[in-house]
């Protein structure tokens, strides 16, 4: 693995932490490139339980440098919050470690507490947000006028004065549009420039270390935040986050051009959640769903919601595929269907008269689909201690090929637990 990307195929939460930290074992530099601590990345090494939100994965193996790409949306205080708790577990996270682009764009409280007002204004209408501030602080950056970068917050005068000219039209939105409480500059500045001196020798043009690194042949394993169907542009808009989740994001959001990627995985459960509003053609609303979601604990690792479950759709699978370039599948969550009898997998919609192998971008149509189902026999055995493809029950291993054949992506790694162990290379 030269120059890896990991990423959802699916609604997020697919289990990539797993997987970056299973291939995190062989990587010499590890990048996060899009989202901010919108992302919950659980990870189990022995008895120890790490989440992290804002931090590469990767950083648990001590080898990695840790990096925090331009693309992504930096909360500072999630950040600093998580370096200490890697440090105190005796990570060393350290400077010369972890470096942070100069170009990303930081989480201003401002854009949290937008986030937050603009979502319970909208009522049913909300995308369900995390609440995390990622929508403000994107639109910040798009619109150009109150973005504020790593850099700004290295001088203190450009600080204090982007601060005040951005809290001006940030404060009358808050209280004249969603009637919330304003913000004080003085106490956001306080904070700010103490989190710019801790974050100062962290700083530098992390697309230059990346391309000297890659240059240099070492293993770069760029991992995703959120999953394809939350990309902005691909995903199931507007019920998305605010970035681009798609592999094409970890060119952009880590300044290292397409030529130089020489994988992409797509980490898809195997079966599906959603958290949050919108879409989601195959949820169950009956009691296999909640089934499902007690064997696989289905509750979010950032707000402690409860995932929607539903049956494996191979449309999506298919178009994640497409829009990703994948070269192969990581199957996580396949011990979780362990003791489910049957099984379905969705093969297209139907919409009418007409039979849909495509996605549909349109919400409208999407709308009106059904899932066409093929029902598979389960396999009604532990898979949780095998190690490589032949330890599992052939009914698994069907299952297994009816997804790369419905997905026309072959699968390379199987996930049967949350250790890093109960990993299976296939092939
Ligand atoms: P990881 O990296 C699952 C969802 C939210 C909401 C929508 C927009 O752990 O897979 P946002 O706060 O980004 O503006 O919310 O996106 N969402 C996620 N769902 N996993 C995540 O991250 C998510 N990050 C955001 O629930 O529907
Ligand atoms: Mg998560």
């Amino acid at each position: 693995m030269p120059a890896t990307i990991v990423l959802g195929a699916q609604w997020g939460d697919e289990g990539k932490a797993k997987i970056v930290d299973f291939l995190g074992a062989e990587a010499e530099v590890v990048v996060r490139f899009q989202g901010g601590a919108n992302a919950g990345h659980t990870v189990k090494v022995g008895d120890q339980t790490y989440i992290f939100h804002a931090l590469p994965v990767g950083g648990i193996n001590p080898n990695t440098q840790c990096i925090v790409g331009n693309g992504v949306v930096l909360d500072l205080a999630a950040f600093f919050e998580e370096l200490d708790d890697l440090t105190a577990r005796g990570l060393d996270m350290g400077e010369g470690r972890v470096f942070v682009s100069n170009c990303a764009h930081v989480v201003m409280p401002y854009h949290k507490a937008l986030d937050q007002a603009a979502e319970a204004s909208k009522g049913s209408a909300a995308i369900g947000t995390t609440g995390r501030g990622i929508g403000p602080a994107y639109r910040d950056k798009i619109d150009r006028s109150h973005g504020m970068r790593v850099m700004d917050l290295m001088d203190t005068d450009r600080l204090r004065e982007r601060l005040d000219t951005a809290l001006a039209e940030k404060n009358q939105l808050l209280t004249q549009i969603y009637g919330a409480a304003p913000l004080d500059a003085e106490e956001i500045a306080r904070e700010y420039l103490a989190f710019a001196e801790r974050l100062r020798p962290m700083v530098t043009d992390t697309s230059i270390l990346l391309n000297k690194a890659l240059d240099e042949g070492k293993r770069v394993l760029f991992e995703g935040a959120q999953g394809t169907l939350l990309d902005v542009d691909h995903g199931t808009y507007p019920f998305v986050t605010s970035s681009n989740t798609t592999a094409g994001g970890a060119c952009t959001g880590a300044g290292v051009g397409p030529t130089r990627i020489d994988e992409i995985i797509g980490v898809t459960k195997a079966y599906m959640t959603r958290v949050g509003n919108g879409p989601f053609p195959t949820e169950l609303h009956d009691e296999e769903g909640e089934r499902i979601r007690e064997l696989g604990q289905e509750y979010g690792a950032t707000t402690g919601r409860a995932r929607r479950c539903g049956w494996f759709d191979a449309t999506i699978a298919r178009m994640s595929a497409r829009v990703n370039g994948l070269t192969s599948l990581a199957l996580t969550r396949m011990d979780i269907l362990d003791t489910v009898e049957s099984l379905k997998v969705c093969t297209a919609y139907k919409l009418g008269d007409e039979v849909l192998e495509e996605f549909p971008a349109d919400p409208r149509v999407l709308d009106k689909c059904t899932p066409i189902y093929e029902e598979i026999d389960g396999w009604c055995a532990p898979t949780t201690e095998a190690r490589s493809y032949d330890d599992l029950p052939e009914k698994a291993k069907a299952y297994v090929r009816k997804i790369e054949e419905l997905s026309r992506t072959s699968v390379s790694l199987i996930s049967v637990g949350p250790e890093r162990d109960a990993t299976i290379r296939v092939g």
